[in-house]
């Protein structure tokens, strides 16, 4: 059988991208990475905005905005807790495990890795990844809507299927510690984040779409601070045309690949 001539030149084209990003990775000090939905969409868990994607099934007015948990508390709830079942199972792909390891190595040198990550799977941490900030909460835990204590694991309330769990400081309604729309985003860790960003030599966006703010204008704020701006991502997005370097693959096997190259 004849080589596919435009799969050998699309191959190439990675080789050559993987490559010249890990010449520009090698020589950083300080390294951002920011991970979308893409990244854990190899341990299969479904993106939001992709074919099929969670937005293409729920209306997001219906289950992850304050007014909705107000209309319907039991219902967000419920759904929440379906995603944290839906997620039990899956573990950290090979792109979470390159992390982990490209962290290792630039900490045993004195740089850094910062993953700053929209993910709520808590999956860069089950990797090994330490330096990890996750701006969009954690679905793994909860907090009151009412007083906003912490309110513990999630999982301790599973068994609540009807109704929210109660807060045991104020006996309001738990919900997940997540971002919704129209919240805004943890200030802890948002401080965390700038601060990274603005001292990096390189963002490193994997597998998110940038289409939800603020997180969609971080690597602009990289480039402003005259980092160099890598992309991974099978599908083009607003980045792409900032990228110095973009690799068109899925994240479990372009990080891996680029944390290879950089040995
Ligand atoms: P999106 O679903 O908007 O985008 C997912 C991106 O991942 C797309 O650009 C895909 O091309 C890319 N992708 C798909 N498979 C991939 C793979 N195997 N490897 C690498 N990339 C891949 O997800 P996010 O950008 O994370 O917020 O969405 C941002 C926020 O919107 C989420 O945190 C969530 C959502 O509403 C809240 O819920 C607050």
């Amino acid at each position: 059988m004849q080589p596919n001539p435009s799969l050998r030149s699309a191959v190439a084209t990675e080789d050559v991208q993987i490559a010249a990003a890990a010449h520009v990775l090698v020589r950083a000090r300080r390294v951002v990475v920011l991970t979308g939905a893409g990244m854990s969409a190899e341990s299969g868990i479904p993106t939001f905005r992709d074919a099929g994607g969670i937005w293409s099934m729920f209306d997001p007015d219906e289950v992850a905005t304050p007014r909705a948990f107000e209309r319907d508390a039991g219902k967000v709830w419920r759904w929440y807790a379906e995603r944290r079942r839906s997620m039990a199972g899956a573990r950290p792909n090979a792109g979470h495990v390159a992390l982990a390891a490209l962290e290792a190595r630039f900490a045993a040198r004195g740089g850094s890795v910062t993953v700053v990550t929209q993910n709520i799977d808590g999956l860069h941490r089950a990797a090994g990844s330490r330096n990890v900030v996750a701006v969009h909460g954690d679905i793994h835990r909860t907090r009151c809507f009412d007083c906003r204590a912490d309110g513990g694991e999630a999982g301790a309330h599973d068994a609540s299927t009807v109704a929210p769990p109660r807060c045991p400081a104020c006996g309001g309604r738990l919900r997940p510690d997540v971002v919704w729309f129209g919240e805004a985003l943890p200030m802890a860790a948002v401080g965390r984040a700038l601060r990274a960003i603005r001292a990096c030599d390189v963002l490193v966006s994997v597998g998110t779409s940038g289409e939800v703010e603020p997180v969609a204008s971080f690597p602009l704020l990289a480039l402003e601070h005259r980092a160099v701006l890598i992309e991974i991502n099978p599908a083009p997005t607003p980045l792409s045309a900032h990228a110095e370097h973009v690799v068109r693959a899925g994240a479990a096997t372009a990080l891996p690949a680029l944390v290879e190259a950089c040995a």
